[in-house]
């Protein structure tokens, strides 16, 4: 067993409160792409044409088809993979209290994990931007683009846009969770997207330790970061759970 593991264990195992930040490298293995770096999604889109929600109000239906449409492809097929699964195993060994996703997959909740605080919303639900009403994506048709509501209003993700604020209590529980942990995971986020990317550094000003799980270094590896168990979440978490 690496001797990095084994130190993540015991943190884990003295902690109280284990929290989980994740990002996009956790659904990678079930073939979503990340946003950033080799094969991600920005790197063929310029994320303030097609991800702002200044561009999304001027051109809804430009957004749905190019982006939004690939999404729904996308995340229709897609199923939690074995560090998805390890963390729903985590939670119910009582070892982490909740995962703070910046992911709008769900993939998450469909492993299992019962506390998710979905930081950028979810893509699951499209909402009404006339009268508010939830529809799950699923029962959306692309037959004519924007879709729209029964009452004419124009669908749109139930996701925060770039230019957009962070729900309020998703923001509010994220800080206070960050600010009570004593274990951090932080695992395939590049951490470069702010208000997410304060929270490991908000739960180490208070005095826990952050565990980054990551293919590659992040901003926070050299200066925030207690461990970095480098490796594919997939991979590390189950050598982490069967360590525990
Ligand atoms: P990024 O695409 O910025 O970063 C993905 C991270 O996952 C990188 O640090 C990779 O090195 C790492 N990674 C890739 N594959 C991995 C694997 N198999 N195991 C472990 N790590 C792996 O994704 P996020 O940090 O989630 O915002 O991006 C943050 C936000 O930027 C997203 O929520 C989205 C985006 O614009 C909105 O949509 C508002």
């Amino acid at each position: 067993m690496r001797e990095d593991i084994l130190q993540a264990s015991r943190l884990i195992r003295e902690a109280h409160l284990v929290v989980a930040l994740t990002g996009a490298g956790v659904s990678v293995e079930s073939g979503i792409p990340p946003f950033r770096g080799k094969g991600g999604l920005w790197e063929r889109l310029d994320p303030m044409e097609f991800a702002h929600i200044d561009a999304f109000l001027r051109n809804p239906a430009r957004v749905w088809d190019i982006l939004v449409r690939e999404m729904k492809d996308i995340v229709d097929r897609a199923l939690p993979n074995s560090a998805h699964l390890a963390l729903a195993r985590l939670e119910k060994m009582g070892d982490l209290a909740a995962v703070i996703t910046q992911n709008i997959d769900g993939l998450h909740q469909a492993a299992g994990n019962r506390d998710v605080i979905e930081f950028h919303g979810s893509f699951a639900r499209q909402r009404c931007m006339k009268c508010g009403k939830i529809v799950p994506t699923h029962l959306v048709s692309l037959k004519s683009l924007p879709p729209r509501c029964e009452c004419g209003g124009i669908l749109r993700p139930d996701c925060v846009f770039f230019g957009e604020a962070i729900p309020l209590e998703a923001l509010t529980r994220s800080q206070e969770l960050s600010s009570n942990c004593d274990v951090m995971l932080v695992i395939g986020t590049s951490a470069e997207v702010q208000p997410a990317a304060s929270m490991p550094r908000i739960a180490k000003y208070a005095g826990a330790r952050i565990i980054e799980i990551n293919t590659e270094p992040t901003p926070l590896t050299a200066s925030y970061s207690d461990l970095w168990l480098k490796g594919r979440a997939g991979e590390v978490l189950e050598s982490l759970l069967s360590s525990l």
